[in-house]
């Protein structure tokens, strides 16, 4: 399967695609294959930018390793967005310094968003001798020829690019499941909230073509693909600056079309560019599910301004019921932030009366992490650490709250289920996701995977139902 990357220009592929036979050839040439790993940190932009870099090495004669310990070639494809995902990486970086010991001939890779940071470059030169590759997220397709380099001179690596060039389509990719992929549809952030360190490591907003999105959902779904998730920062923006504009709400129209095809999902929305044409776009395609991710991060109107949202707290109020209206059964899910630089205890109640009114059938809930070169690390009234967790606690409570209480409201209710994947505690059990995105569990087995079925909710856990297969 083929996918696409910012990349200059197509004869730069075809450069990539002779270094990989290259490496291939010396590959071939071992007893047996080397073996890789890719420890992915993150969004799901980049657990699908690993996609393309396992379609590389695979490429390139590589095989895959099933766990860590066992791999010659590791590779770690990182996320800045808060400071513990950038710990976890030194940290890992700190051990694999011993295995490395054990193994001279293993190779370390790193790449993603926390490489787009020069004090990170900085600090891996200085204190991380023992990597060897180093990239960033504008230069993934590189990759074969930064591995022959490395190979060819024996010294590490470090390409880094401050900005992206244009769009080029066809670079291999491995997809995790079968039966259901993620697809970019742009690349990039142009909103610049105050706390977020996105932009400034993904680069400006691009769209890619909606012809070259439909061609390449269509040979998903003639490969097999029931469900594909489109994939943006900020979904609800696509199209601005293609040659012929196109709408988000346009372009879903266009997916609904493709033979074949099941299940449509796409992430993230931001509340600012939700229109009115995509709420109707999402009511009369029959293949979107019927959920949205709809992140609102602070209910206080004083904390939206300083976070560059855009929005207000009735606004946002506004949009979620005008989706519940048009869709009547669609779950809500959100990301919040707390501890945002002069929160306080007030606009958290603030916060927590968005999710009291929303009912949100989940949320991703995060401490606020200063992140340096954003506007917001610059504020100086940081609220201390002990007094945002009460505030995180106190959030946490009312999320679970309502998530447990929707939940329940689904016992007895019957719901199509595609089938993700055998559950992880109990071989008899299957685990896939409804329309709305609830995960459930039931007794299969695994002839089921990739299968769209009907399920009777029986059971309510907090943050997952049991049912039968009817
Ligand atoms: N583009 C998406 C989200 C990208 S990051 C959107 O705008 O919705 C995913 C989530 O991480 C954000 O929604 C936000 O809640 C959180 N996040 C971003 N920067 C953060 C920071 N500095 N500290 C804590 N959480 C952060
Ligand atoms: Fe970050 Fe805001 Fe862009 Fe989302 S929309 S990636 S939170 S800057
Ligand atoms: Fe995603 Fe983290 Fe980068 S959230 S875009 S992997 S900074």
């Amino acid at each position: 399967m083929r996918t696409s990357v910012t990349v200059p220009n197509e004869d730069e592929i075809r450069r990539q695609n002779g270094f990989m036979e290259k490496i291939k050839a010396l590959n071939a040439k071992k007893d047996t294959a080397p073996k890789f790993f890719i420890n992915t940190f993150g969004c799901q932009m980049n657990a699908h930018d690993s996609e393309k870099i396992n379609g590389m090495l695979r490429q390139m004669g590589y095989a895959p390793a099933d766990d860590e310990k066992n791999a010659d070639f590791i590779i770690y494809n990182t996320c800045c967005v808060r400071e513990n995902a950038e710990n976890k990486v030194y940290g890992n970086l700190g051990y694999l310094k011993h295995a490395k010991k054990d193994n001279p001939d293993m190779k370390i890779a790193l790449c993603g968003c926390m490489m787009q940071q020069p004090t990170v470059i900085e600090t891996i030169r200085k204190k991380y001798r023992h990597v060897d590759i180093v990239f960033g997220t504008f230069n993934l397709y590189k990759l074969p020829e930064l591995i022959m380099t490395n190979i060819e001179s024996g010294a590490p690596v470090f390409d880094i690019w401050q900005k992206h060039a244009e769009i080029v389509e066809d670079l291999p990719t491995v997809r995790k499941y079968k039966f259901k992929a993620s697809v970019n549809i742009m690349f990039g952030c142009n909103n610049f909230c105050s706390y977020c360190i996105v932009p400034y490591v993904r680069g400006r907003e691009r769209s890619r073509r909606p012809e070259d999105i439909v061609a390449e959902i269509k040979a998903l779904a003639a490969d097999g693909v029931k469900e594909v998730m489109l994939l943006g920062q900020n979904v609800n923006s696509y199209g601005r600056g293609l040659e012929k504009e196109t709408s988000f709400a346009e372009l879903l129209r266009m997916v609904n079309e493709i033979e074949g095809l099941k299940r449509i999902r796409f992430m993230t929305s931001h509340p600012k560019d939700l229109s009115d044409e995509l709420i109707k776009a999402m009511a009369e395609c029959d293949k979107v599910c019927n959920h949205l991710h709809l992140p609102f991060q602070a209910g206080s109107d004083r904390i939206l301004e300083q976070m560059n949202r855009r929005y207000t707290k009735a606004r946002y109020l506004e949009l979620a019921n005008k989706v519940r209206r048009a869709v009547p059964d669609i779950s809500l899910t959100t990301d919040i932030m707390v501890g945002f630089p002069g929160e306080t205890e007030e606009d958290v109640l603030e916060t927590i009366d968005v999710v009291k009114k929303v009912r949100f059938a989940s949320a991703f809930t995060f401490i606020y992490s200063k992140r340096t070169g954003t506007p917001a690390a610059e504020m100086e009234n940081q609220v201390p650490e002990d007094v945002v967790k009460g505030y995180f606690n106190k959030l946490l409570d009312e999320v679970n709250t309502v998530v447990y209480e929707i939940n329940q409201s689904k016992l007895g209710k019957t719901y199509e289920v595609l089938v993700d994947d055998i559950s992880g505690g109990d071989a008899d059990f299957v685990t896939g996701r409804t329309t709305d995105n609830t995960l459930v569990h039931f007794r299969g087995c695994k002839d089921l995977i990739g299968e769209l079925v009907n399920v009777k909710i029986t059971e309510s856990k907090p943050f997952y139902l049991i049912g039968e297969m009817i």
